[in-house]
């Protein structure tokens, strides 16, 4: 047992790399991470996404941040930037693969009723691509490095939606998005992932982080109306044993753990954190 138990949560000296970090968790994992203590964090954003979370972290944190923009649907931008990523800072400590594309291009299509007629080809490739290639890709390019090093944390953020399905009757009467059929599996398979490449890239461990239902209000009550927003949300709440949903800030002590040495014997994992949405087969009130 270490001396100063608590510092185990630490990430002095360490160099943290997220993607999406201008995003609705990603911005609270980035200020995480920071809290934590590390040393530099590296963001890779979608050009032209989060300019006044950028002026913020520039004004309060300087040269402890490093801002790629970079999309991460172009493979060749991507790999050239991992390179450039690895010249240009030491090879990542850390590594949160949180980027994912929430629209239509992914099936997430307000309105759509058919979620089973209405699915396409080109929806389910962009979500298994954003899904699954995206922190694969990130994997395969600093994963070996960081084995080479001799050790680091990669923490993949999947969804409960990995290990259940959404239940049809959540959206009856909602004239609003189903959550699309593709989805989960994308999210199941990034479990598969993380398993395989705690296996391959060990001692560097490999987890997930699964976030229940962390509605992000704002956008959804400008998307759906606040009126949809409370009832659905309402319902939603009666199958979580918590009878509540999550806070995006709920999540970042979950990913500081797995960042850091608090977490050195936990590999291949997929931490749950959804109020126990996952924990019964039944509405629980
Ligand atoms: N919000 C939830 O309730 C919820 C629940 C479970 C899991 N998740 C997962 O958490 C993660 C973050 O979700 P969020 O709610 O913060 O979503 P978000 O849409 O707010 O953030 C995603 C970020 O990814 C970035 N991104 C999208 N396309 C990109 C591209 N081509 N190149 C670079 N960056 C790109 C976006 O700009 C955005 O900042 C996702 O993996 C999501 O599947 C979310």
């Amino acid at each position: 047992m270490p001396q100063d138990f608590m510092s185990q949560f630490y990430l002095d000296g360490k160099t943290a790399l997220i993607t999406g970090a201008a995003g609705y968790f990603g911005r609270r994992f980035v200020q995480g991470l920071l809290d934590a203590r590390a040393a530099k964090v590296v963001i890779i954003e979608k050009e032209g996404v989060g300019p006044d979370f950028r002026y913020q972290l520039d004004q309060i944190y300087g040269s402890r941040i490093a801002w790629y923009e970079n999309n991460l649907a172009d493979d060749d931008e991507t790999d050239a930037t991992y390179g450039r990523i690895l010249q240009e800072h030491d090879c990542p400590d850390v590594l949160v693969n949180n980027a994912f594309i929430f629209g239509s291009e992914t099936g997430f299509t307000l309105g759509r009723r058919e979620v089973i007629a209405g699915t396409t080809h080109e929806e389910f490739r962009q979500c298994f691509e954003a899904g699954l290639w995206w922190a694969f890709q990130a994997m395969q390019k600093l994963g070996p490095v960081m084995r080479a090093r001799g050790s680091g944390s990669i923490v993949n953020i999947a969804s409960s939606l990995a290990v259940i399905a959404p239940s049809k009757h959540t959206y009856e009467g909602y004239a609003h998005a189903v959550n699309p059929i593709m989805y989960g599996p994308t999210k199941s398979g990034l479990l598969g992932l993380t398993r395989r490449m705690a296996d391959l890239l060990a001692p560097v461990r490999v987890n997930a982080l699964c976030p229940g239902a962390i509605p992000n209000l704002a956008e959804g009550r400008h998307k759906a109306g606040k009126e949809y927003e409370d009832n659905f949300l309402n319902d939603l709440t009666k199958r979580m044993v918590l009878g509540r949903c999550g806070e995006a800030d709920e999540l970042v002590a979950p990913l500081v753990f797995l960042a850091s040495e608090a977490s050195s014997y936990i590999t291949g994992h997929p931490l749950m954190v959804d109020g126990g949405w996952t924990v019964t087969s039944q509405e629980v009130r």
